[in-house]
């Protein structure tokens, strides 16, 4: 039997209980219940220095990128501000240079399901849009489908349990596309280039 492919839920907020945190957190459950082996970068994890091209990444960066070479599959997820996605998240992703001569550059040959929140939907869609661009510059693979969530209203109930339907559904397709077209591009993974910019 093949090994399971591997999913990094990559971004959120430092703000505990960040609704961008818990969507993450809802699609990495869905992957498992697919099969995938999963890991969430999140909160605190993605506290890393600012970004200095050529200085030493550090550790919190190092187990960053250590789970990124390893994944098959990538949840980047951003909320909005301001127009675009957050700069903690963005400092994140410039620390993926450190994958630029790797034998499969940054996200090459991965899956990559971008899930953005806003306080309505310009933001939300904003900040997705930014996060597949971001996705075609590291060579990444996004999915077909892409989540944009406002988070205007509740999201969540009581018991932790997503409050719309709808919602919970496109959660669903997206955990399947991901997980599902990171086991097609697995075998195809790697296409041996390296690149300087
Ligand atoms: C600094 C800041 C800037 C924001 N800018 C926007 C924005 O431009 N458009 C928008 O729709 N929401 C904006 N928001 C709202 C957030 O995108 C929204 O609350 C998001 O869902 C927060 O996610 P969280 O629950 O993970 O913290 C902003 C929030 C903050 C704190």
């Amino acid at each position: 039997m093949a090994a399971p492919v591997r999913i990094v839920g990559l971004g959120g907020t430092l703000r505990a209980g960040s609704g961008t945190e818990r969507l993450v957190a809802q699609v990495l459950d869905r992957a498992a219940a697919l099969g995938a082996q999963v890991e969430q970068i999140t909160g605190p994890m993605l506290a890393l220095p600012l970004y200095a091209y050529g200085d030493p990444p550090g550790e919190a960066a190092e187990h960053m990128i250590e789970a990124l070479r390893r994944a098959d599959g990538i949840v980047l997820a951003s909320p909005g501000y301001h127009g675009s996605i957050s700069g903690l998240v963005k400092n994140a992703l410039d620390h993926v240079e450190a994958m630029s001569r790797d034998p499969a550059p940054y996200f090459d040959g991965r899956a990559v399901l971008c899930l953005a929140t806003g306080g309505g939907s310009q933001g939300a869609n904003a900040a997705l849009t930014t996060l597949r661009s971001i996705t075609h510059a590291l060579r990444g693979w996004p999915t077909p489908l892409g989540l944009a969530v406002n988070t205007a209203g509740p999201l969540f109930d009581e018991a932790g349990a997503l409050v719309d339907p709808a919602l919970a559904a496109q959660l669903d397709l997206a955990a399947a596309q991901l997980v599902g077209f990171a086991r097609q591009t697995r075998a195809s993974a790697g296409d041996a280039m390296t690149c300087d910019f």
